[in-house]
């Protein structure tokens, strides 16, 4: 059986591999998307590569990371999100045509807008269906006090009344980065907490929610609609990917770029740790109408990858990959204490995704293309699931040639699993199309 080639890079990745190092930067600042890498990721690829790429693709596009930092380097990357909140903030980034007149011209209409609101605001622009979104006498916990959620709704009133998409959709993104801010709850790794004390935490006021939502358009989207503007000044058209970003599940969707066409793929797959973006992001999704349903969230779940158990996923074959076979056993023998009776369904179906996704991908790269997948391996009762090796293994099957697994960070296992594994490995892996 092939050994691979692990090389120790903790000192470079360790540093760039976490979205925080975007907190600031230029655009990638928006909106702070913890799942996300780092631009500096980006950047390092296309230093060390010894090609200029013409084609990348990013099947989990996420917050757009890859597709907004291939732009500065004029290059056409295809991007693919199956959350509509991820695919509207991405879309919302990679556009190149805002203007300064244009934000200020719309900023000044919400501003009249928001100066004059409507009391009962609720019944004009109703709050979202999601039965404890809002503060009732008949909940025991809401996520949003009343006073709150009155000056989120008032906002979303001015923005529906803008008529330019443009700038409506841009001006979401602030609103959705201020939402967990003013609410009562936080992300809590698989799933929202409410947060200490809650009760007891001062209950905003419509005009503080107003505010805040301002400030951020001014100071954090604002200068860098100047500094686009200065590029379009300096060097003429920017480049944008805004037109390669497609909405839906990239296992179906790939297919549709040509073959032989792509010579890059950049990319961090959810991990399989059990966390379902649709759970995590629901506040987003619900209160920027981006689902109006409980159909349409179960809908949204089943098009994600299988790295949660919110889906009964049904019987699923097991590839035959030794790692994945040895630690589907080792946790069978564990079932009887299983959280969840989907587990074993989700570790198998992760894979045959991956699967799924490196078969695709064999048609659509040309040969010597370079692959960078960013992934971590997972524990369950104790059982390390290598997902470094397995998916190198899938990939191999699937004519890449694995360079080397780049050792990136060491991540901490939950509590329950620490006396047996003391860290998982998060890596790079790097893979050349045969
Ligand atoms: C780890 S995040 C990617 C983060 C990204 N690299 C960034 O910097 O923002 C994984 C993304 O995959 C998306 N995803 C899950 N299943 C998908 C599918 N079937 N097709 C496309 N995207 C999917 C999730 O919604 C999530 O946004």
């Amino acid at each position: 059986m092939t050994e691979f080639n692990y090389v120790d890079c903790f000192d470079k990745y360790d540093r760039i591999m976490q979205f925080n190092k975007n907190k600031r930067k230029y655009i990638h600042g928006w909106y702070p998307f913890v799942e996300g890498y780092s631009k500096e990721f980006i950047q390092s690829i296309i230093e060390e590569l010894d090609y200029t790429p013409e084609h990348c693709v990013e099947p989990f596009s996420g917050s757009g990371t890859t597709a907004v930092e291939l732009q500065k380097f004029k290059i056409k990357c295809s991007a693919f999100e199956v959350n509509p909140f991820m695919y509207t903030l991405a879309r919302s980034k990679m556009r190149t045509d805002y203007t300064v007149n244009g934000f200020k011209k719309h900023i000044k209409l919400l501003e009249e807008s928001l100066f004059n609101t409507i009391p009962n605001i609720e019944t004009v622009c109703p709050p979202p269906l999601y039965k404890s979104m809002m503060e009732k006498k008949e909940l025991k916990k809401w996520i949003f006090d009343l006073e709150t959620m009155r000056g989120i709704l008032d906002i979303k009133y001015a923005l529906n009344n803008i008529n330019n998409k443009k700038y409506s959709q841009l001006f979401k993104i602030p609103l959705a980065s201020l939402l967990l801010e003013i609410s009562n709850v936080y992300r809590n790794g698989k799933c929202l907490s409410y947060k200490k004390g809650w009760k007891d935490i001062d209950e905003l006021k419509r005009e503080d929610v107003h505010t805040l939502f301002l400030e951020r358009l001014q100071n954090i989207i604002l200068p860098d609609i100047i500094k686009m503007n200065q590029y379009k000044r300096k060097s003429g058209k920017l480049f944008s990917n805004y037109n390669s970003c497609y909405l839906g599940d990239s296992r179906e969707n790939i297919s549709k770029l040509e073959n032989n066409s792509v010579d890059l793929v950049i990319t961090s797959p959810p991990y399989l740790n059990s966390r379902d973006y649709t759970d995590t992001y629901m506040i987003e999704l619900w209160m920027l109408d981006l689902i109006t349903n409980y159909e349409e969230l179960r809908e949204l779940r089943k098009k994600t990858i299988r790295s949660h158990v919110q889906v009964p996923w049904g019987e699923i074959p097991l590839l035959d990959i030794p790692e994945l076979k040895s630690a589907i056993k080792k946790l069978e023998d564990h079932r009887d204490k299983f959280w969840n009776k989907h587990l074993l369904e989700m570790v198998k179906g992760y894979f045959l995704d991956m699967d799924l996704l490196f078969e695709k991908l064999h048609y659509k790269m040309k040969k010597n293309g370079r692959v960078y997948f960013n992934v971590a391996n997972s524990a369950y009762y104790g059982v390390e699931i290598e997902t470094d090796k397995i998916v190198s293994r899938v990939a191999s099957n699937h004519g890449f040639e694995i360079q080397e697994i780049r050792k990136a960070r060491k991540i901490n296992p939950s509590s329950q699993q620490k006396d047996l594994i003391p860290y998982l490995l998060e890596v790079v892996i790097v893979m050349k199309k045969n």
